[in-house]
């Protein structure tokens, strides 16, 4: 057993698991790019403060699962590992004065996130998200257009029957009379709530009907729905991004249950979920409206949208389903030789074939041959470049390890040659 091992609830992405990762940050970032989002960065840690303010002092998130970076002296700032995108994206809107800029502004981003979470599968303290969001436009129309593009994201990562989820939380209009009417509810039912519940209800009462409790089940069917309290203006919203999703065809289902787990969230709330996946029933992604949160961290009003994907439980449910497709690319080439002493040729071959933008790895120990050949294989290599006698003649073999043929081919020509045939096999 290692001594050391990596701390509990992260893991190591193994050069197969990272290069789905790639792969699924990759086809996050082009469709930013196809939809108008424009890629950028936030530090991986910032003033706890944006944290605290933004996502809400009696949250989980901030409230047990915030990574706190313990002060290097008495006097230093408290900060935090990011727990999301979406808070430090508002701070740097503010700090850079992208008020300014064309509205909405629209920003993508992938990268780890960190929760203080209790570790399970899908549930780690170190995982990945796809987040977008667009700063400046109230609605209703980008509603449909961000909640339509994370659709199209499990749908191009090859992720089956994702389900949209729906609902409006209401606004500073209307929402506090429905807390009211749900504080009143729950607390003449305060004897039947677990004591986790109990807790929460009088300082985070929104959160007990999304509680995966079993106990909690019958209670919440029961309990007052905000759409039967939502003002005129937030269900002439939460319909307009209904009749929007319908016309681009998006499939969604309105559930009174998507509240959310983060205080910032005003009118549109969304998440998108796996359809009759067994077990825990854990959120692919998820997102919403948070039209009070630039104001908030010290901006002008301004509305804003957003959703986060989490790409460790995608991989997850790829796996589940069965679809992970290799994603990583083997080297077109390996340069092999009989010689063991020949190695200063063999990288020299390697290096110039590389500077061409081929894929080539050179063997560079001393087995034999036929090891070398046996190991470029399994490499997945389409081509070995054998060094041999022909060099004099400015010359090397070339075998094709997948068609089993051999041929001479000059090494001016080599470069040219490889890269011919490895187009033309890949493209049938
Ligand atoms: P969230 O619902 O907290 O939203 O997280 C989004 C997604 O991140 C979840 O649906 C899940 O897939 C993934 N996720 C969350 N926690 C974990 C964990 N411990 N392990 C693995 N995956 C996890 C947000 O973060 C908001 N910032 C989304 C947003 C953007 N809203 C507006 N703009």
């Amino acid at each position: 057993m290692a001594t050391y091992r990596a701390p509990r609830g992260t893991r190591d992405l193994l050069p197969e698991e990272r290069a789905l990762f790639e792969r699924l940050m990759g086809i996050g970032s082009e469709l930013a790019t196809r939809y108008g989002y424009r890629p950028f960065e936030t530090p991986l840690f910032e003033q706890a403060a944006v944290f605290e303010r933004g996502i809400g002092e009696t949250t989980d998130v901030v409230e047990k699962e915030l990574f706190r970076i313990a002060p290097r002296t008495e006097e230093a700032e408290s900060w935090a590992l990011r727990p999301e995108w979406t808070a430090g994206i508002v701070r740097a809107y503010v700090q850079h004065g992208m008020q300014t800029w064309p509205q909405p502004v629209k920003l993508a981003i992938s990268g780890p996130i960190f929760r203080y979470d209790r570790p399970q599968a899908g549930r780690y303290r170190q995982f990945w998200q796809f987040d977008v969001e667009a700063i400046g436009d109230p609605g209703p129309a980008i509603d449909a257009e961000i909640v339509e593009l994370g659709l199209r994201f499990y749908r191009e990562a090859g992720v089956e029957g994702v389900e949209v989820l729906l609902n409006s939380i209401g606004d500073p209009a209307c929402r506090p009379a429905y807390v009211e009417t749900l504080t009143d509810y729950y607390r003449r039912h305060a004897a039947a709530l677990p004591p986790v519940e109990r807790n929460r209800l009088e300082r985070n009462v929104l959160r007990l009907l999304d509680s995966k409790d079993p106990a909690m089940a019958e209670l919440n069917e029961a309990a007052p729905r905000i759409s039967d309290h939502l003002c005129g203006a937030c269900n002439a919203h939460l319909e307009s991004v209904q009749a929007h999703l319908t016309a681009l065809d998006v499939p969604f289902r309105v559930e009174p249950a998507v509240v959310r787990g983060l205080d910032y969230y005003t009118r549109t709330a969304f998440e998108y979920y796996v359809a009759g996946r067994e077990g825990q029933q854990q959120a692919l992604g998820g997102g919403g409206r948070y039209d009070g949160l630039v104001q908030l961290l010290g901006g002008r009003p301004t509305p804003g949208i957003g959703f986060a994907l989490g790409l460790d439980r995608v991989a997850l449910v790829l796996a589940e389903q069965g679809s992970i497709s290799a994603a990583e690319d083997g080297p077109v080439a390996v340069v092999v030789g009989a010689d063991p002493d020949d190695t200063v040729i063999r990288l020299r071959i390697a290096t110039q074939l590389r500077a061409t933008g081929l894929r080539v790895r050179a063997d560079l120990g001393r087995r034999k041959l036929g090891r070398q050949l046996q190991a470029a294989g399994k490499d997945g290599a389409h081509f070995a470049v054998i060094l041999g006698d022909e060099l004099n003649a400015g010359q090397v073999q070339v075998r094709d390890l997948l068609a089993g043929t051999q041929r001479v081919v000059a090494l001016d020509d080599l470069a040219r040659e490889l890269a011919r045939a490895d187009a033309s096999h890949r493209h049938g």
